[in-house]
């Protein structure tokens, strides 16, 4: 789909949704999305340029259009092309890989998935929920203590932590395994809620 079309404003709002190529991103329309449009928002998905040959292979790429009834982005607009998404009330990122956190961390913006995202962290109240779906040797890292520091700096809503996302030493986790997509849309709520009380 290309150029938008008609679409359904939800009653609570433009959901931004991003997706990183990481392990659980082929759940993404049945994990968050078709849940965040039943609870009213309206999706417009992007997807890193990895994640976009990921979901276009395998077919979910059209799907997500078809539920949103928006393009799915996976590349920058030509400066003379209309915007194809509405302009987001919240982001979340699910998942978000690795590689995806550092760069938003530490404010590299070279996709449209990393560009929305980065903005909207400056943005005044435009609350961003960021799911790193990361390994233990991710976390070893000596860099990522600083990026989980400056993106909680910036009040991203971070779903990270034993009780929600134990972390396995790489190719040591379950072979199958759910994202906590209960969680991540909660944290949407939450967030949301808490904006809608305490603007700036
Ligand atoms: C099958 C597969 C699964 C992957 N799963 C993860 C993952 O769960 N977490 C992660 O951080 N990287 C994962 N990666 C590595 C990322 O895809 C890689 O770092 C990529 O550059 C991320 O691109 P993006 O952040 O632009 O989407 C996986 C790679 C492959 C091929």
């Amino acid at each position: 789909m290309r150029g938008g079309g008609a679409v359904s404003a939800g009653s609570r709002g433009v959901l931004g949704v991003v997706g990183t190529a990481a392990d659980g991103v082929e759940q993404l329309r049945t994990g968050l999305v078709e849940p965040a449009i039943a609870l009213g928002w309206q999706v417009a998905v992007t997807l890193t340029p990895n994640a976009g040959q990921w979901l276009r292979a395998n077919g979910e790429l059209d799907r997500l259009e078809t539920v949103t009834g928006l393009p799915v982005r996976d590349t920058p607009r030509l400066p003379t092309e209309a915007r194809p998404h509405p302009v987001a009330n919240c982001y979340v990122v699910a998942p978000a890989s690795a590689n995806y956190v550092a760069k938003l961390a530490t404010g590299i913006a070279d996709n449209q998935a990393l560009t929305q995202v980065s903005e909207a962290l400056g943005t005044i109240d435009v609350p961003v929920v960021v799911f790193p779906r990361v390994n233990a040797a991710h976390v070893r890292h000596p860099a990522w203590d600083r990026h989980v520091a400056a993106l909680r700096k910036a009040d991203v809503e971070l779903i990270h932590g034993p009780d929600v996302w134990p972390l396995y030493e790489p190719r040591e986790g379950p072979a199958v395994r759910q994202l906590p997509w209960a969680v991540i849309t909660e944290s949407i709520q939450h967030v949301t809620a808490r904006a809608a009380r305490h603007p700036l």
